[in-house]
């Protein structure tokens, strides 16, 4: 018999936002067991979680959410109560140059866990739950200043990115309806803070400003996105593991759309202040490049379902979070660079092996 009251499986808490998810969870759960099931591609990043690595209630597992008989093998041995699903390739550039990877990962990883926790729980699925961590870009692309997403606005995927994940809320609603299978989706909008793999934009623009490299800004930097805080986003989704309804959809924001121009404006700003370095200098690495094919021009939340129904509302404003996560990165520069080199890949073999 278990010391623990539930058991909860996280998959991709090596990344970015599992990695907060994983260290909300074993802090403020101590009577939960939860098992981080990762299989470490290049987002994936043991350091992110060095601080809890040895807490009793911690698990980690490497293995890849794509293979059956392996997830079958694990769901028996570890008896999961619940799924946080996070682990998916996650970079839209990415999913232009090699979109294969994404339909394998998103689509066939969510299916197979869809699968696996449906074969294992049967009938007895009190207490069950498999949550999918989705984005809100399965709703595909806004007007500027015209409309907002709601869990009710038709799927309309742009990227391969975006489609893969839009294919596997699909497929998480289908075992919902078909089998059941107890479930909640969230639709969240860009994540920004500590731990950010540097190749999505804030922390890419910040390495680069240290380097004093160029800051390749897409076409002309109008596209607008909504900026949310990653731990209020950690939050959101304790909240919604807790408290949502069985299929349900929650979207989250942070009622925080910025033009990538000003946001990266305001990044430069606030790097030159805190390098003490002359101001305009980091503006002048601004290079504005070819634009992404197929660029969504617009992303935008309307959260107020998770507000009234649960009481959920970002805690943290941009400006404090973009200083935070600025100086996260300035006083972690050891990880930025164990991360730029490759080094950070090495962990597992030596911590572990
Ligand atoms: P990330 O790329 O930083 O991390 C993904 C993690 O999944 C990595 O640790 C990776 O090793 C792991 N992984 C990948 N393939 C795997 C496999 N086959 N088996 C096991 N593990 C595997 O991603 P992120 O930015 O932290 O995003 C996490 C989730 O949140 C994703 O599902 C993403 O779609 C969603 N999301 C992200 C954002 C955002 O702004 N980053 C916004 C909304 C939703
Ligand atoms: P990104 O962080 O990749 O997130 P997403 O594409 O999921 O929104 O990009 C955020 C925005 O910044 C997006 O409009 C693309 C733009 N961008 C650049 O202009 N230059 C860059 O080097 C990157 C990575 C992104």
């Amino acid at each position: 018999m278990s010391k623990f009251v539930r058991t909860i499986l996280i998959t991709g808490g090596a990344g970015f936002i599992g990695s907060h998810v994983v260290r909300h969870f074993v802090k403020k759960y101590p009577d939960y067991h939860i098992c981080n099931l990762d299989v470490l591609t290049y987002a994936g990043n043991l350091m992110n979680i060095k601080d809890i690595e040895n807490n009793d209630n911690y698990t980690f597992i490497k293995a890849d959410i794509t293979d059956l008989e392996e997830m079958r093998t694990l769901f028996k041995q570890y008896n999961f109560d619940g799924v946080i699903h996070l682990a998916a390739e996650s970079h839209v550039d990415r999913s232009i140059t090699e979109p294969l990877s994404f339909v394998k990962t998103n689509v066939l990883g969510t299916a197979v866990l869809l699968q696996v926790a449906k074969e294992t729980w049967g009938e007895d699925k009190q207490g069950k739950l498999f949550y999918h961590v989705s984005t809100d870009e399965v709703y595909g692309s806004l007007e500027l200043e015209q409309g907002f997403f709601y869990e009710t606005t038709p799927y309309d995927p742009k990227s391969p990115y975006s489609a893969s994940k839009a294919s596997s809320d699909h497929l998480v609603r289908a075992y919902n309806h078909t089998f059941k299978l107890p479930v909640v989706i969230s639709n969240c909008s860009n994540n920004y803070g500590p731990y950010q793999f540097p190749e999505k934009l804030i922390p890419l623009f910040i390495n680069n400003i240290i380097e004093k490299k160029a800051l390749p800004v897409y076409g002309k930097g109008i596209n607008v996105r909504d900026w949310l805080y990653v731990k209020d986003h950690a939050v959101a989704i304790d909240t919604i593991f807790h408290e949502g309804k069985d299929g349900e959809t929650y979207n989250i924001g942070g009622h925080n759309e910025w033009t990538n121009i000003d946001l990266i404006r305001l990044l430069c700003r606030l790097m030159d202040e805190k390098l003490g370095r002359e101001k305009g200098s980091s503006e002048a690495l601004i290079t504005f490049v070819k634009d992404r094919s197929g660029h969504d021009l617009r992303y935008a939340i309307d959260a107020s379902k998770i507000d009234d129904e649960l009481g959920w509302k970002p805690s943290i404003q941009f400006e404090e979070g973009l200083s935070k996560t600025i100086d996260w990165y300035l006083e972690n520069q050891g990880w930025l660079q164990n991360v730029t080199s490759g080094e950070y890949q090495n962990y597992y073999k030596k911590q572990y092996s």
